[in-house]
């Protein structure tokens, strides 16, 4: 286990992957390196390249799997944009969603609603937009959606309204300055789970996660070898349904439209399902690990 991230649903991960077969295997979020530790233990025939956005991440992998350093690479990138870069096929590749454990909790990456985290969340910690940004300039409009659709925030519009209202005052600059419009929205009936769920519609506008999911999906899965497994765990529904919706399209013979008399797709199924069910943590590791109690692991086979 590492104090860094403790990974969740490991034995399953290696169980789909099944690293005995040999050859190389993505992790396309590395974080503390738990999953790849796994697969590289499994077996001296698996290599495995990590990725992670976050250097902090590369950086503790490197150190930690140093002993592995003959059949371990790591990639500092957007695991969308690896896929067209690798030299070989993938036998495997598990993309294990969301943030570490040691990004919520250092305080400064800004993912937490701890008094003081300054409102940043980016994953790589440089380029693109902070949440501060977000909240100081996107138009009500912009906000109100992206609280609605990444947040499933119910009073999307009012919430919207009352940060462009803040910002006119003063720019949001930590944590506290939006939960203090939060709590002026809701009263006492606030929930941490309001209050997670706006943090979590940020976040995945910042890091603009649910573009790189579906980009990276169709880009891994032409990528595998025939044979080949690509395992997905994700940790809230929007996430979860694109997954579960690109492998049960790819896992079926014909996705022509039901009106069309004559199949003109494919014809093929790419691949199958090998997960019919969500597979969900036991409740002896959610006891264990809290952080894993929303992991929901999916998992698709290549065609031979
Ligand atoms: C839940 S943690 C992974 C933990 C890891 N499986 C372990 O066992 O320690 C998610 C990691 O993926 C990274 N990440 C998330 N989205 C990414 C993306 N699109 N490209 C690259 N890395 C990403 C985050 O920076 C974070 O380090």
């Amino acid at each position: 286990m590492s104090v860094y991230h403790e990974p969740v649903l490991v034995s399953e991960v290696v169980g789909f992957l099944e690293p005995g077969r040999g050859g190389l295997f993505l992790d396309g979020t590395l974080g503390g390196g738990g999953h790849t530790a796994a697969i590289l233990a499994a077996t001296p025939r698996a290599r495995v390249l990590g990725v992670d956005r976050d250097p902090a991440a590369i950086r503790e992998a490197e150190r930690r799997l140093a002993v592995y350093e003959d059949r371990f690479e790591t990639v500092e990138a957007d695991f969308a944009d690896v896929a067209d870069r690798l030299g070989a096929a993938l036998a495997g590749a598990v993309l294990d969603l969301g943030v570490s454990s040691h990004q919520i909790d250092e305080v400064a990456r800004g993912f937490s609603f701890r008094p003081g985290s300054p409102l940043d969340m980016r994953m790589s910690g440089r380029g693109g937009v902070t949440a501060a940004e977000i909240l100081n300039t996107y138009a009500e409009a912009d906000l109100a959606r992206l609280l609605r659709e990444f947040g499933e925030e119910r009073r999307s519009w009012p919430l919207a309204r009352r940060i462009a209202a803040r910002r006119r005052e003063s720019p949001f600059e930590v944590s506290e300055d939006l939960v203090s419009v939060l709590e002026d929205l809701y009263g006492h009936r606030l929930s941490v789970q309001d209050k997670a769920r706006v943090f979590q519609a940020l976040r995945i506008e910042v890091n603009r996660e649910l573009d790189s999911l579906g980009r990276a999906l169709p880009a891994l899965r032409d990528r595998l070898e025939p044979g080949g497994v690509l395992v997905v765990i994700s940790y809230h529904s929007l996430e979860d349904r694109r997954v579960k919706n690109a492998f049960r399209e790819w896992s079926r013979e014909c996705v022509c439209p039901p009106e069309l008399p004559v199949c003109h797709c494919r014809g093929v199924a790419l691949g199958e399902t090998l997960t019919r069910k969500v597979v969900r943590p036991t409740a002896e590791e959610v006891a264990s690990n809290p952080r894993s109690r929303s992991a929901r692991l999916r998992a698709w086979r290549k065609a031979s």
